[in-house]
């Protein structure tokens, strides 16, 4: 499969994605069932996951945006800005970010600077996919769906230059494309 000048191999179906997005709904119902936490999904990438998600979550909750920025291509530029805000108000409620993948954590920890001067009542990470080894933080991850190796993948809402997010399964970079 060829994106732009890049190609791609099948990484993870469908069917284990939305069993894993099954399992990470199950567990926050398990935690969350008698509050009524704000979701907060990170787009674009979190399109797809949390489409998902609100099919097996089954409890009081309200949904929200934000948007941030750091990946330019295959590799993140270190630049992590706020573009699009959460539209409900924080104070008082228990969040939990839902993220299409974690990487270097840079994106995560942006968020965490951005609730730590709210008066939130908690906050927890709910990420798709997770990069054990590219992680750099010491913020725990408190809800992981797959987890695999420093490799660049996309689809289910992840891109490549903004390519594949429509995708129904995950693919990986074919390796001897690898820069
Ligand atoms: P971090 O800030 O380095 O943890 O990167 C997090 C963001 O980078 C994610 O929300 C994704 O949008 C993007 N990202 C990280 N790894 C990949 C990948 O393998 N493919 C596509 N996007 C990725
Ligand atoms: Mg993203």
């Amino acid at each position: 499969m060829r994106l732009l000048d890049k190609d791609f191999e099948l990484f993870v179906t469908q069917q284990e994605i939305e069993s894993a997005i099954a399992r990470i709904a199950q567990e926050i119902s398990r935690d969350y069932g008698e509050k009524c936490p704000l979701f907060v999904g990170v787009l674009n990438g979190c399109f797809r996951f949390s489409g998902e998600f609100f099919k097996h979550y089954n409890g009081a909750c309200e949904v929200s945006f934000v948007k941030m920025a750091s990946y330019q291509g295959l590799t993140s530029t270190g630049i992590v800005e706020t573009l699009l805000d959460v539209s409900a108000p924080v104070d008082g409620r228990d969040i939990i970010i839902l993220e299409d993948i974690v990487d270097s954590g840079r994106t995560l920890q942006q968020l965490v600077n951005h609730f730590a001067d709210k008066n939130i009542s908690s906050f927890k990470i709910a990420t798709l996919f997770y990069k054990p080894a590219a992680y750099t933080k010491e913020y725990e991850v408190a809800y992981k769906g797959i987890e695999f190796p420093n490799e660049f993948v996309v689809g289910y809402g992840l891109d490549y230059n903004e390519r594949g997010r429509e995708l129904n399964d995950l693919y990986i970079l074919t390796s001897r494309w690898k820069t």
